[in-house]
């Protein structure tokens, strides 16, 4: 059996093969077309994932599809009802835009006339959590946006069956708050998030937490969102109106305006009643299933400060390597437990790197190591404060760099997040930078009573001595690596452990401002060559620069 996972047209659309029982491949249309987050249809993903075993769109057997179009019409539709001449304008748009994205339309226009399976969406986002976990019984908590009606589910995971216990319907959603007091801050919903959550520990938190609480009406195991604050019903542009700003008592900031204090306080009071509301569910979710495991999902799931309180009720907790849309191309394919790994994408061969790279000789040193040697090499450049990007293997699956597409530093060097932050990523100067520390000995310099190998748990830092990859507050987004996991990035920050006594690497996503995750050595050189990062190393190949005022396009 030959399935194709895909999700497409909201946002972080993604394809997926998986044959058999095991998920040969997977990867966001992003990467291909270079515009972040994007939602259109997956085709050039779906192109990737068919080459990886040679196959076609006509060896497919079944398309699976992260969720059911015709429920979402109808929430759409009902929506507009409510207030018909409002939405007038949104809803032509709306139906011009669901002509061309029927997704059997499309699947016929490449050739494929085969089944295709919808799935609900919370649906897709649990499967994803539960069946890539290592439990046998679990509760599966989904939060996001929104799917079809839904935007919180509650279900209990036990064996090959998920079932579910408790939804939550638009538009009552958390997500969307979040995504609104991101816009309210300057931020760009459904990317601005991670810049609230860095934000946050800079604020008071008790300053509008009370205000934004008051939107609320709590039940014993659900909640409603007051929507005369919010357009969630009649708009595509702005997410919130006048009645908001009057309950804050604060202008919205606009995106080239100076962050105040304000700003910093109204993040940390959105990041605590995230977090008061997130933790009504864990308790809900809890009483209802009875058990000691945990498996988020949905794109809520990358808040890792929230993730993390999820131990007040848990002893586990599993949190996959894309719990956003993304993954849900994964998670619609699966029908039972699975290993997975997040390396799923393309990777290329010594001869192909060495082509591309014989493109570029006028610009470049480049050296070809024995993999011991350049690790040793590498060690000791990162340790003596150099940039290394770092391009090993096949692709990472999710929003994060896993040691595979990443920016590696030195974290015990206090002004190198400065550094990073302007020099390399130009990017605002309260964002955080993440650890990976060697899984082994995690417990040393991490408090946490579980390890973190996908970057999606906050943990409180033991050590003052990796200033540039602790936040503010003293946490870390910390990712542990196991040699199972990722064997030549485990070889390395053991080498850099061994060097400095400290095995903890800097490690961010493999892009420049702006830009999505690097995909190809053609692209990671270009971007190489184009920034101040001081090495390159594709497989075994340590690449310097010739001069640093090169460019090339
Ligand atoms: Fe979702």
């Amino acid at each position: 059996m030959i399935k194709l996972g895909i999700s497409a047209f909201y946002h972080d659309s993604a394809a997926a093969l998986i044959i058999g029982n095991k998920v040969i491949a997977a990867a966001e249309e992003e990467r291909f077309t270079g515009i972040k987050h994007d939602s259109s249809f997956p085709k050039n993903a779906i192109r990737y994932v068919l080459s990886e075993v040679d196959k076609t769109i006509y060896d497919i057997n079944e398309v699976h599809w992260y969720e059911n179009p015709e429920t979402k019409d109808n929430r759409v539709r009902t929506t507009f009802a409510k207030k018909p001449f409002r939405t007038f304008f949104l809803n032509r748009k709306y139906k011009k835009s669901k002509k061309s994205q029927d997704p059997k339309d499309i699947l016929e226009s490449m050739g494929y006339t085969g089944k295709i399976i919808y799935h609900d969406h919370h649906y897709s986002h649990a499967a994803f959590a539960y069946f890539t976990s290592n439990y046998d019984h679990s509760a599966i908590l989904t939060v996001d946006g929104v799917g079809e009606w839904e935007t919180t589910t509650i279900s209990v995971g036990k064996g090959n069956k998920i079932h579910k216990k408790i939804s939550i319907d638009f538009p009552n959603s958390l997500g969307m708050l979040y995504s609104t007091i991101t816009a309210y801050l300057g931020f760009k919903p459904n990317e601005g998030e991670y810049k609230v959550m860095g934000l946050a520990p800079y604020g008071d938190s008790s300053v509008y937490f009370s205000r934004l609480l008051s939107i609320f009406e709590n039940t014993s195991n659900k909640f409603t969102i007051q929507q005369k604050y919010f357009t969630w019903e009649y708009s595509d542009r702005i997410m919130f109106n006048r009645r908001l700003c009057k309950l804050l008592k604060l202008s919205p900031r606009l995106p080239e305006e100076e962050i105040t204090q304000d700003h910093k306080n109204l993040a940390a009071s959105l990041q605590k009643l995230y977090q008061y509301q997130f933790l009504r569910l864990l308790k809900t979710a809890k009483d209802i299933t009875g058990s000691t495991n945990l498996c988020l999902g949905g794109g809520c799931a990358y808040n890792g400060k929230a993730n993390s309180l999820a131990y007040n009720y848990f002893k586990s907790v599993y949190i996959p390597f894309a719990p956003s849309d993304a993954g849900s191309a994964i998670g619609a394919c699966l029908d039972r437990k699975v290993k997975i790994t997040p390396y799923l994408g393309p990777q290329f061969t010594d001869k192909m790197v060495k082509n591309i790279l014989d493109k570029y000789k006028p610009f470049l040193f480049i050296f070809k190591l024995e993999e011991d040697k350049l690790i040793n090499k590498v060690s000791k450049l990162i340790n003596g404060g150099n940039i290394v990007a770092w391009f090993q293997g096949k692709m990472e699956f999710g929003a994060r760099a896993l040691g595979n597409r990443s920016i590696l530093a030195n974290p015990r060097d206090p002004s190198m997040r400065d550094k990073l932050n302007k020099v390399i990523k130009k990017r605002e100067g309260f964002r955080p930078f993440a650890p990976a520390v060697t899984e082994e000995r995690f417990d040393q310099f991490f408090d946490s009573q579980e390890i973190s190998p996908y970057m999606s748990k906050v943990v409180k830092s033991k050590t003052k001595l990796i200033p540039s990859a602790t936040h503010i507050d003293n946490t870390c987004r910390v990712q542990t690596v196991s040699k199972n996991q990722n064997k030549k990035f485990h070889k390395l920050i053991t080498q850099i452990g061994s060097q400095t006594g400290i095995p903890v690497v800097l490690n961010t996503s493999f892009n420049l401002k702006d830009q999505t995750i690097t995909l190809n050595p053609d692209q990671a050189v270009k971007r190489f060559i184009n920034s101040n990062i001081d090495f390159l190393v594709i497989n075994n190949f340590l690449i310097q620069k010739k001069n640093d005022n090169n460019k090339v396009d």
